[in-house]
């Protein structure tokens, strides 16, 4: 088959990548000049784990290239593929999705022969219409057809999440776009996902719907969490007693300093909008949102009880940037807002994240950036373990409590116990352990540095 994949992004990139290494002839287009000046160099303009190899291997075979004419590989493709962002529109919450439509334009006008136009950016229900509108205005005499096939893989593990998907969802009530589709997905189709056929509305909400019900089920265990802390119960072994329940699952059940990421804020967000619109309002949704908004405040306020009711004038050591591990984005990441509240409480702010802080200068100002986490603990008052990286994981805690002006850590992803990190001097915090907050309350007693 050959495809166009019109956004060459953390979605686009991956997509066209795992197409192409399928055996598929793949042409990612991206109007980004700079981002595809660095594709055509064999450089890759994102992180994510596995995806250098896998685009020099099929460039250098010769089945995936990069380039700026939409018109030109259009013409010549079976299928389209439209990766390009949908994020929330300034001031309603609403998808945007003037991205799609230009596209959807673009091809409009470049459309030869029978082609399926599919839409694998999460859009909202009714834009697949509005696509086969856009494109039939543009060239009414075209042959095509408009699927919807949301995508579902996962930042950090993006490669893995593409070739071994749960399902492949397919919206589309015309066969010959089935057929192209069952084609296109058959090295996966044959022993790994089902492809799940549906209507293209279905297919839309059923994306939405799934980011949703993740992003509730990350916000029910962080009240759970909360109320762990008043009652001195331990929300990882709660989570652990529900998530052994099949109904329930053991995943996404890891309590934090809220959702983040260039997904769940803005989907959830477009979610309640499309609904309200519907009259038909998703309120266990709508709740979601604003309790994980205040939560990113109520992460900053939990820094600032732990280094002792203030924390103007103080230093703050910021470990992890991204919204999660293995990945450079830094859209929506719980660390934006933690670092503003703790600024406006008057903390200057040292960070490090290990592969972040591009992206991070570009979006955070007024704060220093550390080397390693060592360099961000060295003179500060409290460090803050934002993101769960793996460098975090197993840090020298003699040394760190050495290098701090206060021992104090604040552990926003539970990646300590309690006990070892006390061990060494450092009084200790975490989400939903209640056990480990009285030990740190003792800690504080005993310790005069605070
Ligand atoms: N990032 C994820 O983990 C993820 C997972 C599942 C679904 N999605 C959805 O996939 C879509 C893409 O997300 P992303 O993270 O890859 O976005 P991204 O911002 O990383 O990439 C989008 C790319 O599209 C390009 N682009 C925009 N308009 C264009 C046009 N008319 N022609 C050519 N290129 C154009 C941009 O330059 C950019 O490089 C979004 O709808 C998102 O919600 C994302």
């Amino acid at each position: 088959m050959r495809i166009t994949m019109i956004g060459a992004g953390y979605v686009g990139l991956v997509s066209g990548a795992c197409f192409a290494d399928f055996g598929h002839q793949v042409c990612c287009v991206d109007r980004d000049a700079e981002k595809l000046a660095m594709l055509k160099l064999g450089k890759i303009p994102i992180y994510e784990p596995g995806l250098d190899d896998l685009v020099t291997t099929n460039t250098a075979q010769g089945r995936l290239r990069f380039d700026d004419n939409l018109a030109d590989a259009v013409s010549q493709s079976d299928v389209v593929f439209i990766a390009v962002g949908t994020p929330s529109r300034r001031g309603d919450g609403h998808a945007d999705l003037s991205f799609v439509y230009d596209a959807a334009a673009e091809v409009g006008r470049a459309l030869k022969g029978f082609t399926v136009v599919v839409t694998k950016s999460t859009v909202p229900v009714g834009t697949g219409d509005e696509v086969e509108r856009i494109i039939r205005e543009q060239n009414p005499t075209a042959d095509f057809a408009v699927v919807s096939n949301p995508e579902f893989l996962r930042e950090g593990s993006a490669i893995e999440d593409f070739k071994r998907p749960d399902r492949i969802i397919v919206g589309t009530d015309a066969e010959r776009a089935k057929a192209v589709m069952g084609e296109i997905y058959r090295p996966l189709s044959l022993n790994v996902a089902p492809i799940f056929y549906t209507s293209r509305r279905t297919a839309e909400l059923t994306k939405y719907a799934g980011n949703a019900f993740l992003a509730m089920k990350i916000t029910f265990i962080n009240e759970i969490a909360d109320l762990c802390e008043r009652l001195g119960a331990d929300v990882q072994d709660v989570a652990r007693g529900i998530g052994m329940d099949n109904r329930i699952g053991a995943k996404f059940l890891h309590a934090g300093p809220g959702y983040g990421g260039s997904c769940f804020p803005k989907d959830t967000l477009a979610l309640v909008k499309t609904a309200q619109d519907a009259a038909s309002p998703v309120r266990l949704i709508e709740t979601t949102v604003s309790i994980n908004d205040q939560r990113k405040r109520a992460m900053a306020r939990k820094v600032v009880e732990a280094c002792g009711g203030s924390v103007r004038g103080k230093t703050i050591g910021i470990l992890g940037l991204t919204f999660k591990p293995n990945t450079d984005d830094m859209r929506d990441a719980p660390s934006l807002a933690i670092i503003q509240a703790l600024q406006d409480a008057g903390a200057s702010i040292k960070a490090y994240d290990p592969v972040g802080m591009e992206q991070a200068r570009k979006m955070i100002e007024g704060i220093e950036f550390g080397e390693s986490a060592y360099a961000v603990a060295d003179g500060a008052h409290a460090i803050v373990i934002v993101t769960e990286w793996n460098a975090f994981r197993s840090l020298d805690l003699k040394r760190l409590r050495v290098l701090m002006a206060t021992p104090v850590m604040v552990d926003l992803r539970n990646v300590y116990r309690g006990e070892e990190v006390m061990k060494h001097g450092i009084a200790y915090s975490s989400v939903g352990r209640g056990d480990t907050r009285s030990m740190f309350d003792s800690a504080m007693l005993s310790s005069n540095r605070i």
